[in-house]
């Protein structure tokens, strides 16, 4: 491919990487953004085989269709509930192909000297990749219930993990100063494998979705690296906006549970039954039906929906959907608070909602939906615990100081779920003890199709 070719066809993958981006940033634009960026990593990909002359077009049209058909087969295949496993495997694949070819390149290189760069980058790709590889197969097998949820702790645990990030480090630092030695690409290998099994072992399963995406922005940096190692700019570029954008995605989970990064890596929360609240003096709730609810919803002017996890588990956005459209029928304005860390992965909920057709403008963030919570008639709680759990003003609780949806505010707050069980977190929640909040005990599919149907007879 002449190098002028080659040379545009990144630029346009790039611009298109950047674009698709952009518009991941709202449901609306997302599917396209999605689009966008699967083609320009076709493009990608497709150009740097042609240059390079890596496989034969047999083998690219190969890895074309046998990736397609894979791909279909998965997306089709993986509920919603299991996006957050599917993405650790993606992760950890992607880390583990950037942790090959650099030590693929340096064991090309045996006996020569990669220089500081080269061997820098190659260290970097293969500690990283390969802790990013090791990491998401952990987080993978907690999230799928293959491995204890629970965190695993032993003594010397720290102090083992940062001897091993040392000797990593020290294996860096002599790659890029000697000839390449095979075994010390291979001994590094084994010490991040461990590492990263180390570094994940420890945390809860219920914090998993936020490694899932630290290790997603890992596996952007050693993507970068791979890109040094192979002086493939787009590969740079590509991994270091998946490094950047992973990272941000991080630290909005973190903020969004008011928790630093360091508390979930080594808070070991999640695992552990913080249960508050129980010995204080004997508390009732008032449990209702959806008959008893439906002309609460029908004689509103304004009602909010607040989806959590309860509802992704339920499958129960088309249900929400159907009540919806029949509250607007009766000119009831309709609005869904969406908790930044509702469900168990970032934009769950939006997901969600979206297969259901259910109109974007119709979703407020969390800080509108407080400013509309005080005029609002009913709060509708569907699957949700954590999102609304007062708590989070009590500077004693483990969820202190975590922004809430504040349904506490609405006139009345009906709560749909199975029980009176903890959520995430493990905490008790006050609001269903509250004198304005009614529970109705069911699965919210069952729920939301009872009121839906209620709510038409009212
Ligand atoms: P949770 O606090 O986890 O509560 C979900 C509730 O749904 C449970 O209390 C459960 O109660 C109910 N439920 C389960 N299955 C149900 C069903 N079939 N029908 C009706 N209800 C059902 O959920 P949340 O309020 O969405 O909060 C999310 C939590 O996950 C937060 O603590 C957040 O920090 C954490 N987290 C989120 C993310 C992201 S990115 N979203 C990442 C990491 C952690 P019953 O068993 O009584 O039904």
């Amino acid at each position: 491919m002449p190098p002028m070719l080659l040379e545009l066809a990144y630029i346009l993958s790039a611009f298109l990487f950047i674009l698709g981006l952009k518009r991941l940033g709202s449901p609306a634009t997302a599917p396209a953004g999605n689009s966008m960026a699967a083609a320009a990593m076709l493009i990608a990909v497709v150009a740097t085989l042609l240059d390079r002359q890596v496989v034969s077009y047999a083998g690219i049209a190969g890895g074309i269709v046998g990736g397609a058909i894979v791909g279909t087969i998965l997306a089709r295949r993986v509920q919603m509930t299991a996006m957050p496993q599917l993405v650790a495997v993606f992760n950890g694949f992607g880390g583990g192909a950037s942790a090959l070819v650099a030590s693929a390149e340096l064991i090309r290189q045996t006996g020569m000297e990669p220089g500081i760069a080269g061997g820098i980058a190659a260290g970097v790709g293969i500690l990283v990749g390969t802790v990013t590889f090791s990491g998401s197969v952990i987080a993978w097998g907690k999230l799928q219930g293959v491995i204890t949820q629970r965190p695993v702790l032993f003594p010397l645990q720290r102090v083992v993990s940062f001897l091993l990030f040392a000797a990593l480090v020290a294996g860096v630092i002599l790659l890029a100063a000697g000839p390449v030695d095979p075994l010390l690409v291979l001994a590094m290998a084994g010490a991040a494998l461990l590492l990263g099994i180390l570094l994940v072992v420890p945390i809860g399963g219920a914090d998993m979705p936020v490694v899932v995406s630290l290790l997603n922005s890992y596996s952007g940096l050693a993507a970068s690296a791979a890109g040094f190692v192979l002086g493939n700019a787009l590969l740079i570029l590509a991994g270091a906006l998946v490094g950047a954008a992973g990272l941000i995605l991080t630290q909005l989970m973190c903020r969004a549970m008011n928790r630093s990064l360091a508390n979930v890596a080594f808070g070991a929360f999640g695992g552990v039954d913080t249960t508050v609240g129980q010995d204080g003096p004997a508390r009732t709730a008032r449990s209702t039906t959806a008959e008893e609810a439906a002309p609460l919803l029908g004689h509103a002017s304004r009602v909010a929906i607040i989806p959590g996890y309860g509802l992704a588990v339920a499958q129960a956005q088309h249900e929400v959907k159907k009540l919806v459209s029949n509250l607007e029928e009766r000119g009831v304005e309709v609005y869904f608070a969406i908790h930044p860390v509702a469900g168990r992965m970032p934009g769950h909920m939006n997901v969600l909602l979206a297969e259901a057709d259910i109109p974007y403008e119709l979703l407020l963030d969390l800080d509108d939906a407080n400013d509309q919570m005080p005029r609002t008639d009913v709060a509708i709680v569907v699957g949700a615990n954590d999102v609304v759990n007062p708590e989070a003003r009590n500077p004693a609780s483990a969820i202190a100081g975590m922004p809430i949806v504040e349904v506490d505010r609405a006139t009345t707050v009906v709560v749909i779920k199975r029980s009176l069980s903890t959520g995430f977190a493990g905490i008790d929640n006050p609001l269903f003890y509250k004198n304005r909040t009614m529970m109705l005990f069911a699965d919210a599919k069952v729920a939301m199709a009872d009121l839906a149907r209620e709510v038409r007879e009212v």
